[in-house]
């Protein structure tokens, strides 16, 4: 099937390591002219790289997402750099450091806020775009009520960021903008947060290990594959969904 991505351009937050990594190499590799961002700097530089590899023009820049100014100059320059957008791949979390009510101000700015600064930033630009797709990365968390304690937060964002995916879908179909979102189930890569779990909390990853059907944890070239599926032309008649890829974690009928 061809996805007709070739010469499309597009915009991932958090493209450096992990989902956000796999999905900028695989819209590469599908000859998708892109722009990410990470905080860090030389991750940001590596995944240009491996991007520019692929043929493709790819242009990065270190900051960070809650930095409204930041992110209202950097989109400004990708936008420029790539000539306009096709799609929007909205990816970053940020684990909060903090406790009680600052905890959920800090989850509130960088699980929900920070997408709608860049969604109400993308809307307009994508809206000029050819066949535009806006996704968030979201998570099973969102509908999961037995969470780690670390994650009380997370979950009811994650819940936040899926309901706006879909007011925006319904706002904005009749444009032409499809808006989309895809809640991964827990994914290992090297030095993410379950690879961190294994060491510091080996039971909790031994529990978490056996509850997909699929009996192991995703990758995040596996959702990098449905992510850019869903960004794709090929996805035409996709909007407003919200795609579980959990690998059968949550186990309920989805009517
Ligand atoms: N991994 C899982 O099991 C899992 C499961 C369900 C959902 N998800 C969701 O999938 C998405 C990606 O998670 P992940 O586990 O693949 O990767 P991750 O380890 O959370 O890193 C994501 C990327 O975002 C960047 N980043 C983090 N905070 C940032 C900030 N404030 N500003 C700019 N960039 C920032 C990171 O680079 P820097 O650190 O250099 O900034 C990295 O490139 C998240 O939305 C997460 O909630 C993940």
């Amino acid at each position: 099937m061809d996805l007709g991505l070739k010469g499309r351009r597009a915009l991932i937050t958090g493209g450096s390591r992990g989902i956000g990594r796999a999905i900028v190499e695989t819209l590469a590799a599908e000859g998708v002219n892109l722009a990410l961002c990470a905080r860090g700097e030389a991750g940001v530089q590596e995944a240009v790289a491996a991007a520019r590899a692929h043929g493709v023009q790819a242009y990065g820049q270190a900051l960070d997402v809650r930095d409204r100014d930041a992110m209202e100059a950097w989109f400004s320059t990708a936008t420029q750099q790539l000539g306009g957008l096709d799609m929007v791949i909205s990816n970053v979390s940020t684990r909060p450091t903090e406790r009680g009510d600052a905890m959920w101000r800090e989850a509130l700015e960088a699980d929900l806020l920070q997408h709608v600064r860049l969604a109400e930033l993308a809307v307009p630009v994508l809206l000029t775009g050819q066949e535009p797709s806006l996704l968030f990365i979201a998570s099973i968390a969102s509908v999961m009520t037995q969470l780690p304690p670390a994650e009380v937060a997370y979950g009811p964002m994650k819940a936040a960021l899926i309901n706006y995916a879909g007011q925006l879908a319904s706002r904005n179909g009749a444009a032409g903008l499809r808006v989309n979102a895809v809640s991964p189930g827990p994914v290992f890569f090297e030095g993410g947060e379950w690879d961190r779990m294994r060491v510091s909390k080996p039971a909790l990853y031994a529990a978490v290990s056996k509850l997909p059907a699929l009996g192991r944890l995703g990758t995040p070239e596996e959702v990098a594959k449905a992510v850019v599926f869903l960004s794709s032309p090929a996805a035409s008649y996709i909007t407003g969904s919200n795609v579980r890829m959990d690998g059968g974690t949550i186990k309920t009928a989805n009517f």
